[in-house]
């Protein structure tokens, strides 16, 4: 499966990639997340994103990856960190190597950015894209911990 860095003329199918996303994982795993987002905002937020030399938006298997560079930080100077910020792989072609494809010309990117660390959140209850992650090579890191107030 071919992987392509997106072109302004991609953002709707990333807009319907990342739509796709919304509704199958924040829809299930997050009750509070405005599912409408994508439609309502996305364009405007992925036209922006397309054009950003600090940050990735990748296309494959009627899936996407976006990826950013975060700014440096004082409290951690020695970090240079990627972020994972979202990824999908369209379900007929799951479990065949296109979100490890993805996911590698990421990490190119990101070590050609200068990251010496990359990451990625994940919704606990995703237990398919925590395995996924795993099988990466990321490893739990800090985890953040919520209750009803
Ligand atoms: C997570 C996701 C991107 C993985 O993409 P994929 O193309 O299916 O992944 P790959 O085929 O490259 O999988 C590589 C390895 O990861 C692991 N893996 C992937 N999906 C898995 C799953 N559902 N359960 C357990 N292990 C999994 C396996 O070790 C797999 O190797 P194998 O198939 O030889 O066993 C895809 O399932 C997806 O889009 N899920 C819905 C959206 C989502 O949850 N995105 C992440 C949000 S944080």
């Amino acid at each position: 499966m071919t992987v392509s860095v997106c072109v302004p003329e991609d953002v709707p199918e990333l807009v319907k990639s990342a739509g796709g996303l919304f509704s199958e994982d924040a829809g299930r795993h997050d009750p509070r997340m405005d599912l409408g987002w994508p439609d309502r905002e996305g364009a405007a937020y992925y036209a922006e994103l397309v054009d950003d030399p600090d940050c990735l938006c990748l296309l494959s298997g009627g899936g996407h990856l976006i990826g950013r560079m975060r700014p440096l930080s004082d409290l951690r100077p020695g970090a240079v960190t990627a972020v994972l910020e979202s990824m999908r792989v369209g379900p007929a072609h799951r479990r065949s190597g296109v979100g490890a494809e993805l996911v590698a010309a990421f990490f190119d990117w990101a070590r050609e950015k200068g990251a010496n660390e990359i990451t990625v959140t994940a919704y606990a209850a995703n237990e398919g894209a925590l395995a996924f992650y795993r099988a990466q090579g990321f490893r739990p890191f800090e985890v953040r911990l919520a209750r009803e107030a």
